[in-house]
Formats: structure tokens, C-alpha cells, sequence
């Protein structure tokens, strides 16, 4: 046997045995696992490691039953009295109370509906709003495109200036000019999360008015709103909330601003007296002010039902569980990932690391497309990053090892290089 061949048997075995011990411990975790129960709650394909929970969460068997009743009983049967036999009326704001519970909101703050990118326009404008006279709007140019966008928009309306500042450097351009400020909690490419509580005392010190997306956080990590003073925050309900594609959004806003505020977007639904169907527009003197027009009403089921998969869990367990999976990952990414130029691009650290990793590679695209052909689904952010989500209620210890092996055996085997695996698929 030449050195070569010894050398390569050596590292074999030792892999093998890295595998070995690692699969143990994470059956081990497993078994010990406080949510572990919590992956019945889902419909899961058979053989599937679903890693894309930040972009689509998983479907909550829920889900299945409620619907059924919404299309047989509640829109064929009772048709327009469901609007008061079946309480669609109200839904929103009890979605949004549910959601609440889940970042740190008391009851009467938080209204689902709409889209984030609606919400966010919703927020900002009347964050923009409290403080006439300023200037500036401050937001993160790393940040997901649709909150730029809606920031310059709201920049180009309200006659602001838009400027995109690092939310780890936000104390350097903060001051008297700086009218309202829009970060998102966690990085949608990185995983970086920030520091709510920190940043949003600097933002009120300097007098303006703080937004928080909170479209990678809500269900996924502790986000506490009420008890850090927060003002303003919107997230999405298909990614750790599990509400389905197109799920409606929320919005968070704090109650000792409810009587202040004007919100842009005056539907009739947010009208204090809806069915005195007034001429002119006077808003509600409770969060229901922030709803606009008829609500996507069965999404918004789907999404009530779907957050049945949180009873009985404590946000604290679901962090400790999504550090533990991510922790994990990061692990085997060090220990055998790093030959094939891998790098971990998500923080070490549990205080700044959201519920996702992103590896840089070269060829992540590829390489994304082969884990999929694999029965292993994350997914690829431009221009070089492997991002994989870790959802806490349904994803298991030993999927995280299955899932790392099997992108080792990818990159090892350069099986990403078949060229079928460079076809470029409009949603990425
Ligand atoms: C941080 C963030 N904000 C907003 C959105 C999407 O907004 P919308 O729900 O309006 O499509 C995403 C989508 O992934 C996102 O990651």
C-alpha cells in the first residue's frame, strides 16, 4: 500500500468514526428532547430534511381538519353569517393576540393581515409620522430587498433621506436629523442577530421611533417587545410560524402609541364604527385601527390553526432546542466541512446567531440543487451562500447530522458538478 492510500484509509476511517460518535450524540439528544414530540404536530415528508423553514415553514397537520371546515362548513354552509356565526370578524386581532404570545406581546398589540411588505410601509410611515421636522430614515443595506425598497419609498414620500447604516453601527449616525429607524432582527443571509434591546434604547435615546422586521425571529427565538420598549415591529406568517404560502403578515404596535398614530393605509376595517359606513375616516382607538381591508380569510385560518403546533411550548425551549440544532451544524461544519473551502458566515456566538447557518462555498447553487436532489432541502442566497434553516418544533438532532453528511458526501464526491445541477430555477 502506498503512503497515499494509507493516508486517505486513515482519514476514511477517522470520518467514519467522527460520523459515528456524531450520529450518537445527536439519537442522544434526540431522546432527551423536551419538543421532541412536537414534530407530530407537522406533516413531514417521509425521508425528507426540511431545512427551508425560514422561507416556508413546514405544514401543521391542523392545518388539514380546519381547512376542510372553512371550505365545507364554514364558506359553503354558512356563507356570509360566518362572518358572525363563525367569528371571522374578530380573527385578526385574535391571530394577531396568538402571535403575540410568541415575541413578547401583551394582548391588544399586535393585528395580522396583509403582507410584510404592506405592514412594513403601514410601520414606517407612521414611525416617519411622530416626528415631524426630521429628516433622515435610517435602514440596513444588507437588509431582505423588499424593506429597502419600501424604505426609499417611504424616503421619496415623506420627503426623508434614506440611509443605509449597519444596525451594529447605528449609534454612529444617529442624531437629532434621524426620524425613524428599520432593521431587520436577524439577517436573512447570515443568521446575524442583533441586539433588540440595545438598539432600540440608542434609537429612543437619539428621539426617534424604532422598527423591527421580525420575519426570521417570530417562532424561531426569544423576541420580547413589550419589555424592551419596542415601538414598532411587522414579520411574515409562512416561515417559523408555519401559516402556509402567502400566509398574512402582523404588525406590532406598542399601546401607549395607539392614540397617537396615523396610519397611511385607512380601510374601512380599521374605521371605529366599520358598519356606521361614514363618509370620512376616523380610526379605531385600538390596534384594530391597524387593520385596512377584507382579510385573506382563509389564510388567516390556516394560519390559526397552524399555530396550534405552539401550545404547550415556551419560547425559552424553542431557542435552547434551535441553538442546539445550529450549534451542531456549525460543529460539523468545523470539523469537516472547512478542506472543501466551506466557511461558517453565521455568528458563533448564541446571543448574535438567529435559527438559520449560512456556509459560504464556491458553488453553493449547485451544491444546493444536489442536497435537493438528495432529499435534503435548504436553500441558495446570491452570490455564494448554502443557507439552512432550523425550525425547533420539527426538526430533529439526527436530521441535522444526516443532513451534514450527506453535504460532505456532495462536496467530497463533487457530485454537485453534474451539470443538471447548474440550471438556474427562477425562485432560488
Ligand atoms: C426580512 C424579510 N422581510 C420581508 C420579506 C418578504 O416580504 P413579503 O412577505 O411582503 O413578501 C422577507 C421574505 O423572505 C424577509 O426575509
Amino acid at each position: 500500500m502506498s503512503s497515499d492510500t494509507a493516508d486517505t484509509a486513515a482519514d476514511s476511517a477517522g470520518a467514519d468514526e467522527y460520523d459515528r460518535s456524531a450520529a450518537e450524540a445527536a439519537e442522544a439528544a434526540d431522546l432527551v428532547d423536551p419538543l421532541g414530540a412536537a414534530r407530530d404536530r407537522f406533516v413531514l415528508p417521509e425521508g425528507l430534511i426540511y431545512l427551508d423553514g425560514n422561507s416556508l415553514g413546514a405544514m401543521p397537520a391542523a392545518v388539514l381538519p380546519a381547512m376542510n371546515d372553512a371550505l365545507s362548513r364554514q364558506w359553503a354552509g354558512d356563507l356570509i353569517r360566518s362572518w358572525n356565526d363563525n367569528d371571522w370578524w374578530s380573527l385578526p386581532g385574535r391571530v394577531g393576540d396568538r402571535i403575540g404570545s410568541l415575541i413578547g406581546a401583551a394582548p391588544g398589540q399586535v393585528m395580522c393581515g396583509d403582507s410584510t411588505s404592506v405592514q412594513l410601509f403601514q410601520a414606517l410611515v407612521a414611525a416617519c409620522r411622530m416626528r415631524p421636522g426630521r429628516t433622515v430614515l435610517l435602514t440596513d443595506g444588507d437588509s431582505f430587498p423588499t424593506d429597502q425598497y419600501i424604505a426609499d419609498a417611504v424616503g421619496r414620500l415623506l420627503d426623508l433621506e434614506v440611509v443605509r447604516v449597519h444596525p451594529n453601527d447605528v449609534g454612529e449616525h444617529l442624531d437629532a436629523r434621524t426620524a425613524a429607524v428599520l432593521f431587520s432582527l436577524v439577517d436573512y443571509r447570515t443568521g446575524e442577530l442583533f441586539d433588540a434591546a440595545g438598539i432600540t434604547g440608542a434609537v429612543q435615546r437619539a428621539g426617534a421611533v424604532m422598527v423591527w422586521d421580525l420575519c426570521h425571529a417570530a417562532g424561531a427565538l426569544l423576541v420580547e417587545l413589550d419589555s424592551i420598549g419596542a415601538e414598532f415591529a411587522v414579520g411574515c406568517g409562512y416561515k417559523y410560524l408555519n401559516g402556509g404560502p402567502g400566509a398574512p403578515a402582523f404588525i406590532y404596535i406598542a399601546e401607549r402609541l395607539l392614540a397617537e398614530l396615523e396610519l397611511p393605509l385607512t380601510g374601512w376595517h380599521g374605521h371605529r364604527t366599520p358598519f356606521g359606513l361614514d363618509q370620512h375616516y376616523t380610526p379605531s382607538l385600538s390596534v384594530e385601527q391597524a387593520r385596512i381591508g377584507t382579510p385573506p380569510l382563509l389564510s388567516m385560518l390556516a394560519l390559526d390553526a397552524a399555530l396550534d403546533a405552539f401550545t404547550g411550548t415556551s419560547m425559552d425551549e424553542l431557542r435552547a432546542k434551535s441553538l442546539g440544532l445550529t450549534d451542531r451544524a456549525i460543529h460539523y461544519a468545523d470539523a469537516r466541512l472547512a478542506e472543501f473551502g466551506v466557511e461558517v458566515v453565521t455568528p458563533r456566538e448564541h446571543r448574535r446567531r438567529g435559527s438559520q447557518v449560512s456556509l459560504r462555498m464556491p458553488q453553493a447553487y449547485e451544491v444546493c440543487q444536489a442536497l435537493i436532489a438528495r432529499g435534503v432541502i435548504g436553500d441558495f442566497r446570491a452570490p455564494d451562500l448554502l443557507r439552512l434553516g432550523y425550525a425547533p418544533l420539527y426538526l430533529r438532532h439526527i436530521d441535522v447530522q444526516n443532513s451534514m453528511q450527506i453535504l460532505y458526501d456532495v462536496l467530497a464526491t463533487g457530485a454537485y458538478q453534474d451539470p443538471a445541477y447548474a440550471h438556474r430555477n427562477p425562485v432560488t
